[in-house]
């Protein structure tokens, strides 16, 4: 079982295609963590500081085709470099998990695989940019395209507007993660919400089980 306190100061990403259930399953972790007694903080990237709010909207925009996978991957990494430093390290120092709505994982999956510039590309530029690449955690939650597409009923925005190949490799990529890593596992998130959040907890269980900090 998880000692309460092995969770403080830990970084936990979860990720995945879009449609994938992610920011649900962020929430539901953060507020499992508070229920434990901890302090639990949750951060979504791109976003969550002025400047990250205003490259998202650059990146979102469906305006901007011309955007190709180099200045994307610039943008996610600037936005992420700021977030980093404006809350998530003054989170993590002051003990708190904080819960994150994707990281580089993202970069690797959707610039790396499927905008073609290779996931090991991604890392070097992480590498140089951040001062943390890789979370203690990070969860893909891995949907089919029918799953994914059934839970998106809205108007797209310019990432989810790539089309059917694209987000096969972005699949792909987060698989081809979660086998060569070992710090990030992947969940069917097909699965009820309550179901998938189990899945979730007992993974942060696993993971961390072996702390005693
Ligand atoms: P969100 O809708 O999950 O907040 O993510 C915004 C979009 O940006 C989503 O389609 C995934 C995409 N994305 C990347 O392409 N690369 C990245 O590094 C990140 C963080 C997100």
């Amino acid at each position: 079982m998880t000692t309460p306190n092995s969770l403080n100061g830990k970084f936990i990403v979860l990720d995945g295609p879009d449609g994938c259930g992610k920011s649900t399953q962020a929430h539901l972790l953060a507020e499992w963590i508070r229920a434990q007694g901890l302090d639990a903080v949750g951060f979504r990237d791109p976003g969550d500081t002025a400047v990250g709010e205003k490259i998202r909207d650059i990146l979102l925009d469906p305006e901007h085709i011309a955007l190709g996978p180099r200045a994307e991957l610039l943008l996610y990494m600037a936005a992420r470099a700021q977030l980093w430093e404006e809350k998530i390290a003054p989170a993590l120092a002051s003990g708190a998990c904080v819960v994150m709505d994707r990281w580089v994982s993202s970069t690797c999956a959707y610039q790396g695989c499927a905008g073609g510039l290779g996931i090991q590309t991604v890392l070097r530029i992480a590498a140089d940019s951040l001062e943390r690449t890789w979370p203690d955690l990070t969860i893909v939650l891995d949907v089919d395209e029918a799953a994914a597409a059934a839970r998106m009923n809205r108007q797209l925005d310019r990432m989810e507007q790539k089309g059917r190949q694209y987000h096969q490799k972005v699949r792909q990529g987060y698989l081809e993660l979660a086998r060569n890593y070992d710090a990030v596992v992947h969940l069917d998130a097909t699965v009820s919400i309550e179901a998938l959040h189990d899945q979730v907890i007992a993974a942060v269980r696993s993971r961390f089980a072996a702390d005693k900090s």
